[in-house]
């Protein structure tokens, strides 16, 4: 027998994230052109091989990506986003690894590929330590004596909080997904988890397929999520953009 879905929360609203939003806060995408797969092969610097065969080249590329997010600020999209706060109940949903969406001002952000402003023990992915901007370096060990590693989701690797964040997809009235290309999974299919009912948007400059159910709006994170944030707000309501 099929479970009942759980009731649509009407004031609830879902932010999907993907690198595209920090775009304009000066760090670069990854499948963009000049995108950072384009200068770093992904299987060296960010899979769970990679990590294997060279941990040092690992830390040093996600050293300078600490290093950037630290020096971005957030941009319009992250403003608006967090100013959603004052009338709705928000949860974002990011696939980012920088702290823009934290830095302006929401306060329910799932991050399902991990954190740069933190490591990781390298043997118990329970042993977490807050670093800030700081850099890893080889050598420096966890409590159990183990190489830390930046606390990411390496390719080959399971993303973090993936039933939470469908349960908060599943009660949505509202799904805002924005600046990703949706082709890395299991993120990307989080979305199918959206309800028919729920108004849903997708924000970027470019997308190969978009999910069922989802209006595509082209066009900059700066421009267009503030100007449908905005509209929610002055309607206290979701409406379809
Ligand atoms: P991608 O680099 O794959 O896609 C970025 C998307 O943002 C593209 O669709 C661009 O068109 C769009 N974009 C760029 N600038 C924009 C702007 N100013 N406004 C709106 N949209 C813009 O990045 P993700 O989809 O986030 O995973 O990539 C997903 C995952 O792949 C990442 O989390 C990372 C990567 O490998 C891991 O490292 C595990």
């Amino acid at each position: 027998m099929e479970m009942p879905k759980a009731p649509i929360n009407p004031q609830k609203i879902v932010v999907f994230s993907g690198a595209g939003i920090s775009a304009e806060s000066g760090l670069k995408t990854f499948r963009d052109s000049n995108g950072l797969w384009e200068n770093y092969p992904v299987e060296v610097v960010a899979s769970i091989n990679g990590w294997r065969n060279n941990p040092e080249l690992v830390l040093d590329f996600y050293n300078q990506r600490r290093l950037d997010a630290a020096n971005a600020t957030p941009n319009k999209a992250h403003l608006a986003i967090a100013e959603l706060e004052k009338k709705f109940d928000v949860v974002v949903i990011t696939q980012n690894v920088d702290d823009l969406h934290e830095r302006a001002g929401s306060s329910n952000v799932i991050h399902l590929h991990g954190n740069l402003t933190q490591a990781r023990s390298s043997i118990d992915p329970g042993l977490i330590y807050d670093i800030g901007s700081a850099a890893i370096h080889i050598g420096q060990t966890c409590g159990l004596k183990s190489q830390l590693r930046p606390n990411i989701v390496f390719f080959g690797e399971i993303p973090y909080f993936l039933n939470e964040a469908k349960n908060h997809i599943i009660e949505a009235a509202c799904v805002l997904a924005v600046g990703s290309s949706l082709v890395v999974e299991p993120a990307a299919s989080l979305l199918k988890k959206a309800r028919f009912h729920a108004a849903k948007t997708l924000v970027t400059l470019d997308v190969d397929k978009v999910p069922f159910g989802f209006k595509l709006q082209r066009g900059k994170a700066t421009e267009l999520v503030p100007y449908f944030c905005q509209r929610w707000l002055s309607a206290g309501k979701f409406t379809n953009t």
